[in-house]
């Protein structure tokens, strides 16, 4: 049975991107981690990927000027000419318009380092922290035309500690992520329904 063939979009660090492409290596995973696509060279992710012997590739917002869609319309021609089926979404730092959205629906990830519904958007662990909550975690979840929305897929808990800073809140939600993210693309990989050869309808 061909796996799905998942691209991986990131715009930094890549820890997330990291956690998939090491979980995807399992022999018994149901998804292959084929792709990395940057909005921007200077991504350190893109070197890790490549490290691992995944093809990354930067995909550079700035030619297209203000047109989002049509910098999205060039990361789905190669999305589809690389036989993608599934997008995970890891640190990528745009926002889609709903051409790319609708183009991936159900078959697009993220995941997002808060209890979603709460705290969507920026500095969740610095605003998690300030309200005094006891619990903090992280959500993975189908991305709908709505930031930080859409269908969760998966979520992890985490206690907040006394003394915690952000950088410690942060690292505690962040190894969860990495354990949530694979099993989360896992599962939904199982579901995917691959036509002959594996490649996106
Ligand atoms: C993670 O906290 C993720 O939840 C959020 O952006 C961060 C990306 O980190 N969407 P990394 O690039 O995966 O290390």
């Amino acid at each position: 049975m061909p796996k799905p063939r998942v691209a991986v979009l990131i715009s930094g660090r890549g820890s997330n991107m990291e956690a998939l492409i090491k979980a995807a290596r399992a022999p018994g995973y149901s998804a292959e981690i084929a792709l990395v696509i940057s909005n921007t060279a200077e991504a350190p992710g893109l070197e890790i990927a490549r490290g691992l012997g995944v093809e990354a590739l930067a995909i550079s917002a700035k030619p297209y000027g203000k047109d989002r869609e049509a910098h999205e319309r060039a990361i789905d021609a190669v999305l589809v000419e690389r036989g993608i089926a599934i997008v995970c979404l890891a640190g990528y730092m745009r926002i889609l318009t709903p051409y790319l959205v609708g183009r991936w629906a159900g078959r697009m990830l993220n995941i997002h380092p808060s209890l979603l519904p709460a705290y969507p958007g920026l500095d969740t662990h610095g605003r998690a922290l300030a309200a005094g909550e006891p619990e903090h975690g992280c959500t993975v979840h189908l991305v709908t035309e709505v930031m930080d929305d859409g269908p969760v897929l998966a979520q992890a808990t985490v206690p907040v500690l006394p003394g915690d800073d952000e950088d410690a809140l942060a690292a505690r939600v962040l190894e969860q992520e990495h354990r949530i993210y694979p099993a989360a693309l896992a599962e939904l990989a199982r579901k995917i329904h691959l036509p002959e050869g594996g490649a996106k309808p």
